[in-house]
């Protein structure tokens, strides 16, 4: 693509694709990227600008992807490297870019390197590409130090000889020492890969997790939130400044293409620091969690929106918004609960949700989102309205979060339910009639197929594909302009330049509309000028 369109990332509308869970081309009840390329065309009307897949690589699916155990192939049951290439050809020709996922903290354990690792025993340089340590106690029995995984349970596992290996995730997950060189050295080589296959950019996994400190101390800590270190400066495996380095490394590697590659972070770290992942020299972007975790209430909200524009504003990058992605409770059940936000999920998960309100909220978020300066990002079936599937059988969950917290967290399965595309009985148009899905769909989602969204002018399909074609057409968006104006309490109001206003109503009260505009688009019925609670519009001056 034109160097005219360089910096595309920088309010690019990017859609995450789940690819277990998006389209299933040969009927064995996984998505696969046969599937992907039967829906582009899709994805191209809906008018966003380029897809994220997560992790299509062979993986034992431990971690639903996220366990790699080749970082230069597709797993089988999604395609072959081949098909990976004419979809790439094919997302292009259609003006979508694509980025793919990488994670660089942890392999699998199924990778050829920790299987030689095992092979090869203690004090050989192959165990040194990851993190073995002896144990403590006298026999050795004890974990090198007390850190937590973050889905439960220690962060280590003992292997047969004696040593413990160290890892932030699953078991199934060790974490590699970037402190090797041949670590590095790999996914240097890696990144070229992808690159040289096509691919626009690269969403990177646990950016925050990669450095550790080398003396690997006691974290000593009862109560910390486990993916962000919170409250404790200095961690010794979150956000430690030597991921700077390797992001120097990484975006000299993406600068060195003509056209531009780039990077987005998923870093959870505290407020302020994201600022330094996107310094000029590191990455471009990164997925902004406080806006996602954020509640929908407008004086929260108008602090994580000032935040985010600031902070970044300060390094020169853009910010980012998101509502949902494939670790979150869909939002429209979020939203529709009596907290909106996100904290744990022990406190959260199973709590009552009302699913007319939440839908008319995440309407109203749609339109918010869509209508801040910088790039968004929609998850697969958000724009369906799809809700989180709460009542998935004990038997059918499969993330690792279900198994290691001994059955008290139900984890990140109902977000991930595949995809309903037409019909009116499972699958759902999801793979051919008669497959049957990795995890059930739900009977009502007749309803919720985009075939049924697409004849309702009045679905949430219809809401973003006229926001994203507005976002496009009306000049206003292509800027960073961005300004609050005065509006009652539980409100916000804002301009992006031109005349193009923002107006999401969540108070109580109608929001009387400012004078002399235009209603562009509106997140529901807009009465007389006023705009009912739980509703956003877009407004221009006439
Ligand atoms: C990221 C991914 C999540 C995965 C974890 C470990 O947070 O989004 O799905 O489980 O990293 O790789």
């Amino acid at each position: 693509m034109s160097n005219a369109t360089d910096n595309w990332w920088r309010s690019a509308v990017i859609y995450q694709v789940y690819i277990r869970s998006f389209a299933d081309g040969d009927g064995d009840g996984t998505g696969d990227i046969a599937g992907l390329r039967s829906r582009l065309p899709y994805l191209a009307e809906l008018g966003v600008d380029a897809i994220w897949i997560n992790p299509w690589y062979p993986s034992p699916l431990a971690d639903g992807g996220y366990d790699v155990s080749d970082y230069r192939d597709i797993h089988p049951t999604y395609g072959t490297l081949a098909e990976a290439e004419k979809m790439i050809a094919e997302a292009h020709a259609l003006g979508l870019r694509v980025i793919l996922d990488i994670v660089p903290n942890h392999t699998s354990d199924q990778h050829l390197w920790f299987q030689q690792a095992l092979a090869a025993g203690p004090g050989s340089p192959e165990r040194e590409r990851y993190l073995f340590r002896d144990g403590r106690g006298e026999d050795g029995s004890l974990p090198p130090n007390d850190w937590h995984a973050a889905f439960g349970g220690p962060a280590w596992t003992r292997v047969p000889d004696g040593q413990w290996y160290l890892h932030l995730f699953a078991p199934e997950q060790p974490d590699l020492n970037w402190d090797h060189p041949a670590v590095h050295a790999e996914f240097d080589d890696v990144l070229h890969f992808w690159f040289d296959l096509g691919v626009d950019g690269f969403r990177i996994d646990v950016a925050h997790g990669m450095a550790k400190d080398p003396a690997l101390p006691d974290l000593g800590l009862t109560e910390f939130s486990v993916l962000t270190g919170e409250g404790q400066d200095d961690h010794p495996h979150w956000d430690r400044d030597g991921v700077h380095d390797i992001f120097r490394r990484w975006r000299a590697i993406a600068d060195g293409y003509p056209d531009r590659r780039v990077f987005v972070a998923e870093a959870h770290v505290r407020p302020g620091r994201l600022a330094h992942y996107l310094r000029n020299d590191e990455l471009h972007t990164a997925f902004n969690f406080d806006f996602l975790k954020c509640p929908l209430e407008a004086g929260p909200l108008r602090e994580v929106i000032d935040r985010s524009i600031t902070d970044l504003a300060a390094v020169g990058a853009p910010p980012t918004w998101v509502l949902s992605n494939h670790d979150e409770t869909r939002h429209v059940t979020r939203y529709g609960r009596a907290y909106t936000g996100v904290r744990s999920a022990l406190l959260d998960q199973g709590a009552p949700s009302d699913r007319a309100l939440g839908t008319r909220r995440a309407r109203a978020a749609a339109l918010l989102m869509l209508a801040l300066p910088g790039g968004a990002y929609i998850y697969q079936g958000e724009e369906l309205g799809l809700y989180e599937v709460e009542d998935l059988p004990e038997a059918a969950l499969q993330d690792p979060t279900w198994e290691r917290s001994r059955h008290t967290v139900r984890g990140r399965d109902g977000c991930r339910v595949p995809i309903p595309w037409s019909g009116t009985t499972p699958p759902f148009g999801f793979g051919p009639p008669g497959s049957v899905p990795w995890l059930p769909q739900p009977k009502d989602w007749t309803s919720y197929t985009a075939e049924a969204a697409s004849a309702d002018p009045a679905s949430m399909l219809q809401l973003y594909r006229a926001a994203l074609r507005l976002r496009r057409a009306v000049p206003a968006f292509t800027g960073e302009a961005f300004r609050w104006l005065d509006s009652p309490h539980g409100t916000l109001v804002f301009e992006r330049g031109a005349g193009l206003l923002c107006a999401v109503n969540l108070s109580d009260q109608p929001l009387p509309l400012p004078d002399a505009c235009q209603v562009l688009l509106a997140s529901g019925p807009v009465g007389d000028r006023l705009l009912p609670t739980d509703t956003a519009a877009w407004l221009q001056r006439n």
